[in-house]
C-alpha cells in the first residue's frame, strides 16, 4: 500500500514528531545486523521521520547539536531518502523533506538486486563546501568516518524499531550523483537501505 503522504510527491513535508521506540541499549546492540532482503510493505511516515531523527535530527535545540558527531561540528552530511515517490533532501532544523527528484530513484542507489525494491534507500552525502580549513587529503576520510556514525544511528534504530536495514558502499556515485544533480562540492559517501523484514 502506497505512503497516503509521500506517494504524492509534495514538494515540502513536515514529518510528525519522532516517537523513538522505548528499547533497551542492549536490545539494540544484540538484534544489530546487515539484512539485504525486505517486505514490499512502504515505511510509514511515523517510521521515516522517527528513523531520520535517530539518523542525524536535531537533539540539542539550543546548540543546533545532532544525533551523531561530526569531525569539527561541521555537519557537512545531508541524508536523502529515496522513495518510490522520489528523492527528498531531509531538513534537520525543521524536520522536514525537500522534493529533490519527482522519480522513482531506488535502483540508481545501489547496485545490488535488491535496491531497486527497498523500500527505502538512505543516500549520505557529504558536502566538502562545509569542511572549511579540511586538508585536502583528509575531507574523505572525515567525510566517511561521520557518515559512518549515522548508519549506525540507523542500525540501532532498525534493531530496536523491527527494521531490517544494510549500510552499502557498492554504489556507482557518479551516476547516482547526476541522478540526483549534485553539486561539484558535494560527495556520495554511503547509502543504506531501510525496509521491514521479510518474516514480520
Ligand atoms: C563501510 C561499509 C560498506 C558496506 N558496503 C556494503 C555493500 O555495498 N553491500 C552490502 O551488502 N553490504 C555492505 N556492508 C555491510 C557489511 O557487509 C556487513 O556489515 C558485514 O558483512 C558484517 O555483517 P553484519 O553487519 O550483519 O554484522 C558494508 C558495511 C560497511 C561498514
Amino acid at each position: 500500500m502506497p505512503d497516503p503522504v509521500l506517494d504524492t510527491a509534495p514538494a515540502c513535508v513536515a514529518l510528525p514528531v519522532p516517537e523513538i521506540p522505548a528499547v533497551m541499549l542492549e536490545h539494540a546492540l544484540k538484534h544489530r545486523r546487515s539484512v539485504r532482503a525486505f517486505a514490499a510493505a512502504p515505511l510509514s511516515l511515523d517510521s521515516l521521520s522517527a528513523l531520520l531523527w535517530a539518523a542525524f535530527g536535531v537533539n540539542r535545540r539550543d546548540s543546533h547539536g545532532r544525533t551523531a558527531p561530526s569531525a569539527h561540528n561541521w555537519q557537512e552530511t545531508d541524508i536523502v531518502a529515496v522513495l518510490p515517490s522520489g528523492a527528498y533532501r531531509y531538513e534537520a532544523q525543521s524536520h522536514r523533506l525537500h522534493l529533490m527528484q519527482a522519480q522513482d530513484l531506488r535502483a540508481s542507489t545501489g547496485l545490488q538486486d535488491f535496491v531497486a525494491a527497498a523500500p527505502l534507500n538512505l543516500v549520505y552525502i557529504a558536502d566538502f563546501a562545509r569542511m572549511h580549513e579540511a586538508k585536502p587529503e583528509e575531507r574523505e576520510f572525515l567525510a566517511g568516518a561521520d557518515a559512518g556514525f549515522i548508519a549506525q544511528n540507523v542500525y540501532l534504530f532498525c534493531a530496536a524499531a523491527g527494521l531490517a536495514t544494510v549500510v552499502r558502499g557498492l554504489v556507482d556515485r557518479r551516476a547516482l550523483a547526476a541522478a540526483l544533480q549534485l553539486t561539484p562540492t558535494q560527495r556520495i559517501t554511503l547509502t543504506q537501505s531501510v525496509g521491514h523484514p521479510l518474516s514480520a
